[in-house]
């Protein structure tokens, strides 16, 4: 905290006030968050903002529908007329289900610690997701990290029988990409045995701080990286696993098509999550819509044009799997 303001929130609207000013005359709306918290947060936005671009009116328009019609919150104009309109919305828990405040949205905020806002999405039009990718994820899982397993459960088993889905070989090359606390690679470097290699990469440096503190470096060589940029040899392993790793992807054909790269042909692909997409969504408080990257009807499209072809496609509510085999 700096004289009272969370850095982070500093960060936050600077970088969004950085965006957006280009895009002046514009009205950016707040919705969404627990009382207050649209406000508070378009204020914050709208000092951000640099005099040439000067923000006004905040207060004017705040409570534009208010609870009344649950739509929008409160608004600042960026000069006027304003020609474009961008919509922030902040999830937070205090609304159930996520509904068309967020899915009409620009930018989506996790604001459930309003002194912790992590940007989670953001249309490519306003900015390039390599200027923010990297470090929201990190701001997401960093303080999530020590307490990762403790809250979602070590599994391992459920992990084990996801990679006897992908069945390693001995002496297999095998890649664990947005590894986590590494609760897959037990599994992996047993499969592989002595003559294979595991190595676990994530974005994230506490992540892999916890997967040492738990001892899981024993089975793996843990690196720090981009999945989007793997810092791997082309067709370099014949199995890669990814839990949890692809929806949070800002473009999951991308990352597939990365995951495809270091894939030498007839190599097989996971996706898994140890929860169905279903009871997931309901945990983060969101319903599942159709054009979500996990849909299957997406999916196949997607690993297709990436250079895989789907073997396997599970949706229950204990797991979530789809295999995929990577095409010459
Ligand atoms: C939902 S967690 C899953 C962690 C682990 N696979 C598990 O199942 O417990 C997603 C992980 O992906 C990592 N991640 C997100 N974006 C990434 C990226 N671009 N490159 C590498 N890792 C990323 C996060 O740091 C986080 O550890």
């Amino acid at each position: 905290m700096l004289g009272g303001v969370s850095q982070r929130l500093t960060e936050v609207t600077a970088f969004l006030a950085e965006i957006l000013t280009p895009r002046a005359p514009l009205t950016v709306i707040v919705d969404g968050g627990d009382h207050g918290a649209a406000g508070h947060f378009a204020a914050r936005l709208a000092a951000a903002f640099p005099p040439s671009a000067r923000a006004w009116n905040v207060d004017a328009v705040l409570g534009l529908t208010g609870s009344s019609g649950g739509a929008l919150d409160s608004a600042l104009n960026v000069l006027e007329p304003a020609a474009d309109r961008v919509i922030v919305y902040l999830r937070s828990g205090g609304r159930g289900p996520a509904g068309p405040g967020e899915r009409r949205a620009q930018v989506v905020i996790d604001n459930h610690d309003p002194q912790w806002p992590v940007i989670r999405e953001l249309h490519p039009r306003l900015a390039d997701p390599d200027r923010w990718h990297l470090a929201e994820s990190q701001a997401f899982f960093a303080p999530r990290a020590a307490g990762w397993d403790d809250k979602f459960g070590e599994d391992l088993p459920a992990y084990a029988k996801a990679v006897d889905a992908v069945a390693p070989e001995p002496g297999d090359v095998v890649l664990d990409i947005g590894c986590g606390t590494g609760r897959a690679l037990p599994a992996l470097a047993a499969a592989v045995g002595p003559a294979g290699r595991v190595i676990g990469l994530d974005c994230t440096r506490d992540m892999l701080t916890t997967a040492r503190t738990k001892g899981r470096d024993r089975w793996a060589t843990l690196v720090q990286a981009d999945a989007r940029h793997l810092p791997v040899a082309d067709a370099a392993a014949e199995v890669v696993f990814a839990a949890g790793l692809v929806h949070h992807l800002p473009d999951p054909a991308a990352g597939l098509a990365e995951l495809a790269r270091v894939t030498r042909a007839g190599g097989r692909l996971a996706l898994f999550h140890p929860t169905g997409r279903a009871a997931l969504a309901a945990r983060h408080g969101r319903t599942l819509t159709a054009d979500e990257p996990l849909n299957e009807a997406n999916l196949e499209p997607l690993l297709t044009s990436a250079g895989w072809a789907l073997s396997v496609y599970e949706d229950d509510d204990d797991r979530f799997l789809a295999v995929a085999v990577r095409v010459s």
